[in-house]
């Protein structure tokens, strides 16, 4: 084993690089920098990113939190230019002029969750006690709060590999997005998450232009509900 300690950061980075091959979790920027750079992009660039890019931010994204473990979720990665154009296609609604994006994205995720893989986790053994082993029965839909968690995770780790992001969800042309890209009948689709280079032009659209921020103190209960 090499005494990695020996040598300098650089050289040690690199040693490790080498040894383990490239580390897919370092971040390039601190935490608080990726949290407050990310915002909804609506405007994109049509360069592509890198397919090994994206793979690693669907990595990461796939490393959050899920309920027992039981990782229902999946990710649809459109990137094939013509793919990504019949999406925009399908989902363009005829009765609304305007769309939300100015640029359409030239990558789109759609998050799917798999309420089976639930139901199946939570008849297993240790976890029959609470009770979960019919899907009407849950209080709270994991497989939704999952989803959430897994595009929170996808977004912050695309801002943090330098793309931008957007997530939304589609009013039109869900039924046909399906077929088109043979979906399982089964899978819920959570939400779409845009990837890709915010347009040189872009500028912020959308509620969060036009709401203000809650107060901290607003949402904050310590100990005690405040009214
Ligand atoms: C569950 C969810 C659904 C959303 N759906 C849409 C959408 O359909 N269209 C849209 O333009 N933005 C959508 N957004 C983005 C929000 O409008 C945006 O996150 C919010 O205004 C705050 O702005 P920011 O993301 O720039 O901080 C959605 C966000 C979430 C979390």
């Amino acid at each position: 084993m090499l005494p990695l300690s020996a040598f300098g950061s650089q050289l040690s980075a690199w040693a490790f690089s080498s040894w383990f091959g490239s580390d897919p979790y370092h971040g390039a920027m601190e935490f608080s920098d990726v949290v407050r750079k990310r915002r909804s992009i609506r405007s994109y660039r049509a360069e592509v990113p890198p397919s090994d890019v994206v793979d690693r931010i669907i990595d990461t994204a796939r490393r959050a939190p899920s309920a027992g473990f039981s990782q229902g979720l999946d990710f649809l990665v459109l990137d094939d230019p013509g793919a990504v154009a019949t999406f925009w296609r399908l989902t363009d609604d005829p009765d609304h002029d305007v769309r939300e994006t100015t640029g359409e994205a030239p990558v789109v995720v759609l998050v799917f969750s798999d309420p089976k893989r639930y139901l199946a986790r939570y008849s297993e053994s240790d976890k029959l006690e609470f009770e979960l082993d019919d899907l009407d029965r849950w209080p709270v839909r994991f497989w939704d709060v999952d989803g959430g968690m897994a595009a929170m995770q996808l977004q912050l780790a695309a801002v943090d590999a330098g793309l931008d992001t957007w997530f939304f969800g589609i009013g039109y042309g869900e039924d046909a997005v399906r077929s088109e890209f043979s979906v399982p009948d089964d899978r819920m689709m959570v939400g779409l998450i845009a990837l890709g280079y915010r347009a040189d032009d872009e500028a912020p659209t959308g509620s969060g232009t036009t709401r203000q921020r809650r107060p901290l103190g607003d949402q904050l209960h310590r100990n005690t509900w405040k009214l």
